[in-house]
């Protein structure tokens, strides 16, 4: 049994891409592992957020993650912020990591860029989200590929350190899958979906209507070629399409460019809203079940005094390693 840890911010508008490039792999994972999947609300203040609306998003998150099909008798589901021990550990490897380094993080040059004052909790974000991972002598991360560097940083702070103090943290693995790692927004294919693109069309939320699915997919830029192709560097548009529509439906993009070999992008589009649709459906009637549940409070209660318990442990062998406290 592999140790699984992942996590999602409660930022709103949680999407495909969040869902093809992290949630669907923590579902396929909650059966042969000892998975642990996070909400990582300390993250999400990194920017500011309106206090209440924070709740509401962290309850969403929780309350999607159940209706993808995580079941908490198989996996550890709870909030960052129960489990002080995330930001215990996050200091002491902030104490170990360089803010050259931390710099260089892409995310964080997006981020910062053209800010006048920059939060240094959002320098310090990959650090927090380093001592996420080792807090749970974590085996893998399923994440989209936009996580990569972090996960490159993760291993090198716990390989610093056990350098330097002994063996004291697992080396993680990133877990990125094939076609659904990068999904691209859909009115520029150039750039990656996003929870916080102005144009809600350029994403498409697990929440949306059908309605919205059909607009959001009708609308999506492609070209003028009119073949439909896999060529991400000339067609990235009509390639992001075939990856969405080869993830929801599990035919490889190979057989639907086969499949769709002469006819339009009207009908290929057509076909995608209805294969989305289909798939997102019964995602949303669960959530709809379960977001006014008081069970839903219950699970992330639950979840934390697992994940407490797992992360006390880890704290005890961080502090003798580093000769902390008495
Ligand atoms: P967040 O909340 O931005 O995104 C959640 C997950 O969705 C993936 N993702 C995508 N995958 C494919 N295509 C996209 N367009 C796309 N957009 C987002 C992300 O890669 C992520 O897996 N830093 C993390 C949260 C985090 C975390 C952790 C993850 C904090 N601590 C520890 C793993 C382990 C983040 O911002 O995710």
């Amino acid at each position: 049994m592999k140790r699984i840890f992942s996590g999602v911010q409660p930022t709103g508008n949680i999407h495909i891409g969040n869902y093809l490039g992290a949630l669907k792999q923590f579902v396929e994972l909650q059966d042969d592992n000892d998975c642990i999947y996070c909400i990582v609300d300390l993250h999400s203040i990194t920017v500011p957020q309106d206090p209440s609306k924070l709740r509401e998003n962290i309850l969403d998150v929780a309350a999607l993650y159940l209706a993808v099909g995580l079941d908490p008798k198989k996996t550890i589901i709870f909030v960052q912020s129960d489990v002080p021990a995330h930001s215990e550990l996050a200091w002491i490897l902030m104490c170990n990591s360089y803010t050259g380094e931390l710099s260089r993080m892409t995310q964080y040059k997006q981020k910062s860029g053209g800010r006048e004052s920059v939060p240094s909790g959002l320098f310090a974000y990959p650090v927090l989200m380093a001592a996420d991972i080792l807090l749970y002598d974590t085996d893998i991360v399923p994440v989209g590929n936009d996580q990569k560097q972090h996960i490159e940083l993760t291993r090198d702070i716990a390989i610093r350190i056990n350098n330097a103090y002994g063996e004291t943290f697992v080396v993680p693995d990133g877990r990125f899958l094939k076609e659904g790692a990068r999904i691209m927004s859909l009115d520029d294919p150039t750039s990656k979906m996003s929870k916080s693109a102005p144009n809600e069309h350029s994403r498409i939320s697990l929440l949306d209507e059908p309605s919205k699915i059909k607009k959001s997919i009708m609308r999506a830029t492609t070209d003028s070629e009119g073949s439909i192709r896999y060529d991400v560097e000339n067609k990235p548009g009509i390639s992001n399409l075939l990856n969405i529509y080869s993830v929801f439906a599990g035919i490889p993009v190979e057989k639907l460019e086969e499949q769709y070999q002469g006819k339009g992008y009207g009908e290929f589009k057509k076909d995608l809203v209805e294969i989305v649709c289909e798939s997102l459906a019964p995602i949303k009637g669960r959530y709809n079940e379960i977001r006014r549940s008081p069970e839903l409070v219950d699970i992330l209660k639950d979840g934390a005094e697992r994940a407490n318990s797992i992360a006390q442990k880890t704290m005890e062998r961080v502090k003798e390693r580093f000769g902390l406290g008495i």
